[in-house]
């Protein structure tokens, strides 16, 4: 049984998007009790997620979650036994991020310990700190997600490089925007994923884009806007989609452009360890090419850590504070939170 009271206790919480989600962590990354209130279902009736509502979700979720957490880990004294709550300050949706925020303040302030904002970025890198012991800095990042895509140089806690990021819309979100043309629910993405195993991903073919840009940067409206186009000429001469070529292709073309742009990041940083994090980490084709791409060693989170989760939000804001990183009661939250504020070292 693990001495709560000799181990530095950091409680996270994410709220920037559709998930509540409250994490007790021991140091790094032992996991003592974590929880999430996914909203997915409740927004699927309107397509993608629905703000407000977001917002009165997490309202309600968020302190019996974090009771129920408290207790799973046997922490009967916060006050004593916390060291640090930890909590997603932004990049998200305002008032979902605003109750995460507040919630964090409220207990730091009640039990009388220190809070730090993260950023939900820095958050899914330390995805792969927490399910890998042996992964050692410096390190290449791809963040893949609903919001995100982008390649990050990791040369330490707080020292990030951005290498690239899309210039349009996330990959994530183009799983989401075709699988609804498609008629398919939201997200999009697991159910492309679980539809593409069956299918051909050479029946159909997809601009890629990945020649068109300069340096490490990504764009995925064309692709978009390509799918999307195709499934509406089909339709207009009166045939059916064939869904499990269609998402077979699409996502062939999404993970090609990943893995060129990875390539690419290697090569110029020499640096061969390859992590990946985001909703899209989740996805079967991408983990199986960065995982046996000769060359490289790879680190993928376990797929309940690759959507958004606290555990990440936890050990982000742990480390960070073992590097020396300070907040308070000041903290805020910011929707559009760069990359590059507060935390961002590098270059
Ligand atoms: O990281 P996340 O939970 O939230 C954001 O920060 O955005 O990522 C959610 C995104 C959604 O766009 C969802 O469709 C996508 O990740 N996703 C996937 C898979 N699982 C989730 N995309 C492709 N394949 C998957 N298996
Ligand atoms: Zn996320």
């Amino acid at each position: 049984m693990l001495s709560l009271e000799k181990v530095f206790l950091t409680l996270g919480i994410e709220s920037s998007c559709d998930d509540t989600s409250v994490a007790l962590l021991a140091g790094p990354r032992r996991i003592l009790s974590w929880k999430i209130s996914s909203q997915i279902e409740r927004h699927a009736a309107f397509g993608g997620v629905v703000p407000e509502y977001a917002s009165r979700m997490h309202l309600e979720a968020i302190l019996p979650l974090t009771q129920t957490v408290l207790e799973e880990a046997g922490v009967a004294d916060p006050a004593k036994q916390i060291g640090l709550v930890a909590v997603t300050r932004g990049p998200g949706l305002m008032g979902s991020l605003l109750v995460g925020v507040m919630t964090a303040k409220a207990y730091a302030q009640a039990w009388n310990v220190p809070v730090l904002g993260v950023n939900h970025l820095e958050g899914h890198i330390y995805a792969n700190v927490v399910d890998h012991e042996d992964l050692q800095f410096p390190f290449l990042c791809m963040v893949v997600s609903g919001g995100h895509t982008e390649i990050v140089l990791v040369r330490g806690c707080g020292e990030y490089e951005m290498l690239g990021a899309t210039q349009d819309d996330a990959a994530g979100e183009a799983f989401d925007k075709v699988a609804k043309v498609l008629g398919l629910p939201y997200p999009g993405g697991p159910v492309i994923d679980r539809l593409a195993v069956a299918g051909d991903a050479d029946a159909f073919s997809f601009p890629d884009m990945v020649h068109h840009l300069d340096g490490l940067n990504f764009s995925f409206s064309g692709l978009k806007t390509a799918s999307i186009n195709q499934v509406n000429r089909l339709r207009q001469k009166g045939e059916t989609v064939p869904l499990e070529d269609f998402c077979a292709s699409f996502q062939a073309t999404v993970v090609k452009t990943l893995i060129v742009r990875l390539e690419q990041a290697v090569r110029l940083t020499g640096v061969t360890s390859v992590a990946i994090s985001g909703g899209v980490a989740a996805n079967s084709a991408f983990r199986r090419a960065v995982a046996e791409h000769e060359g490289w060693n790879p680190f993928l989170p376990s797929k309940m850590f690759c959507t958004d989760n606290a555990v990440m939000v936890a050990a982000a804001g742990y480390a960070a504070w073992q590097s020396g990183r300070r907040g308070g009661l000041g903290l805020a939250p910011d929707p559009a939170l760069d990359f590059g504020e507060d935390e961002v070292v590098g270059e």
